[in-house]
């Protein structure tokens, strides 16, 4: 193994370039552990601060995106100890108890903050809310949730018709719905959850295809009336339905590991661990594509850790092949499509990503910033409006290319780089701490330049 060069350059404010030189025989090795999982994080913190008691998270994931949930809930009374590792201890407040905050709420850049958060504001009887975010939160969508909490009996209002944010909330008694989400997405169904529970009777949710089931298996932990049928992916809680504290693991993030699992497999003489994965079933759709691809991935040491499917992935360099990735698995991989796409770059033969216009609304437009930059690096990349064709084989030279402030972006291409001849540099590089802070840090572990 040999070094390649990795260095930060500070530049004006808080933006950073990273440039990245592989060495011509770099090989990845070592047994690393990627930090917790951004959904579970976040709804570990929700439900703490909303149930009774007091509940104790272990392994929260310190991104920015947890920073801005754990911030909202303190300022509406929830007792929240210094963000660790080790131990996290949330105080509850009880169901229906959070307070009207004195200022803005600020989500940040979390789409899961907002709209989960909205849910229980728009429950809050009597009081009154504002949220906001990021300028790309700003950006985002805010209609899927705002539209059934309507259905509801809420009030919430924003800009462009009550479509972006921020947001106003006038708490309200709300009424149960059954509601048939038009969009297989866990954030839509979580908000709709946690809104039932302070409403009283069934509060039904159906998704056209089942999304990440995080929230249904910790609020069933926490001692909500949850009936899920896997037959129709229908979600009903039966409300109102009280909430005790319990004890949180958190697994570590297979979003963030699926970078290390796409560069253990491009990058030549390869090999490593990613220990203590969290391997839920809705969201082990990247393990499924990889391995139609040829990656040669094995989950060894599988356990269930606190209600969540847990293993260590061990990755081996494999010569990747193109496949098509459309349909049902598209909520289980989601996250995970710009690091798939630098895969297909190194495959032979086009591969064709559809049925994923979702990218389109993420922290940027994920189809066309994937496709614009991993061209500008030489790859073919073409866009469709719900996907991607991406014709392997191709040679990649170092470029300059941008993050968009998009976390998953600035990751993906730091992997295509360990494979372009020469120099790239990845403006606004700093956009990974938003749920992998510690991502760089271990890059040049596995380089072997740490
Ligand atoms: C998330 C759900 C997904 C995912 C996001 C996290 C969650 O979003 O992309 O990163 O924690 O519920 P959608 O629900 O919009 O698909």
């Amino acid at each position: 193994m040999s070094a390649s060069v990795i260095t930060v350059e500070k530049r004006e404010s808080a933006s950073q370039n990273l440039i990245i030189e592989p060495a011509a025989s770099l090989s990845l090795q070592g047994r690393i552990r990627v930090p917790g999982d951004k959904s579970i994080s976040h709804r570990a913190l929700m439900l703490g601060a909303i149930a009774e008691g007091e509940t104790q998270i272990s392994g929260l994931l310190l991104g920015e995106d947890p920073r801005s949930t754990a911030s909202c809930f303190q300022a509406m009374g929830a007792e929240i100890s210094e963000l660790n590792t080790e131990l996290v201890r949330v105080k509850g407040i009880g169901l229906g108890n959070l307070q009207e905050p004195v200022d803005v709420l600020d989500a940040g850049n979390s789409g899961t903050t907002i709209r989960l958060m909205l849910g229980l504001l728009a429950s809050h009887a009597g009081r009154f809310f504002t949220v906001t975010g990021d300028s790309s939160l700003r950006s985002r969508p805010m209609s899927r949730v705002i539209k059934p909490l309507q259905e509801m009996g809420s009030q919430i209002w924003g800009r462009k018709g009550n479509t972006l944010a921020p947001l106003a909330v006038q708490g309200k008694s709300l009424k149960p719905i059954h509601y048939n989400s038009p969009i297989a997405s866990a954030q839509v169904k979580s908000c709709i959850l946690l809104a039932g529970l302070t409403t009283e009777g069934k509060t039904i949710v159906t998704e056209p295809s089942l999304s990440r089931d995080h929230s249904e298996r910790m609020l069933r932990a926490f001692g909500a009336n949850l009936v899920t049928d896997h037959q129709t992916n229908s979600v009903t809680i039966t409300g109102p339905t009280q909430l005790y504290g319990q004890t949180v693991i958190v697994p570590g993030d297979i979003s963030s590991a699926a970078f290390w699992l796409v560069a253990g497999a491009i990058v030549p003489d390869s090999e490593l661990v990613i220990e203590n994965v969290g391997v839920n079933p809705t969201r082990t759709g990247i393990l499924e594509a990889l391995a139609m691809m040829g990656a040669d991935i094995q989950q060894e040491n599988q356990r269930e850790v606190a209600g969540e499917p847990v293993a260590d992935l061990r990755v081996r360099s494999s010569r990747l092949k193109s496949c098509t990735i459309s349909g049902d698995i598209i909520p289980r991989l989601i996250d995970e499509i710009p690091i798939l796409a630098v895969a297909a770059v190194f495959a032979q033969g086009t591969t064709i990503i559809r049925d994923a216009a979702e990218l389109r609304v993420k922290e940027s437009d994920r189809i066309a910033v994937t496709a614009q930059q991993l061209n500008k690096m030489g790859a073919q990349v073409t866009e469709l409006p719900d996907g991607m064709e991406i014709t392997g084989g191709t040679s990649l030279s170092g470029a300059e290319v941008d993050s968009h402030t998009d976390h998953r972006i600035a990751m993906s291409l730091a992997i295509a780089s360990l494979k372009a001849s020469g120099q790239t540099i990845i403006q606004r590089a700093e956009a990974a701490a938003v749920s992998y802070p510690e991502f760089f840090t271990t890059l040049q572990q596995v380089c072997g330049d740490g």
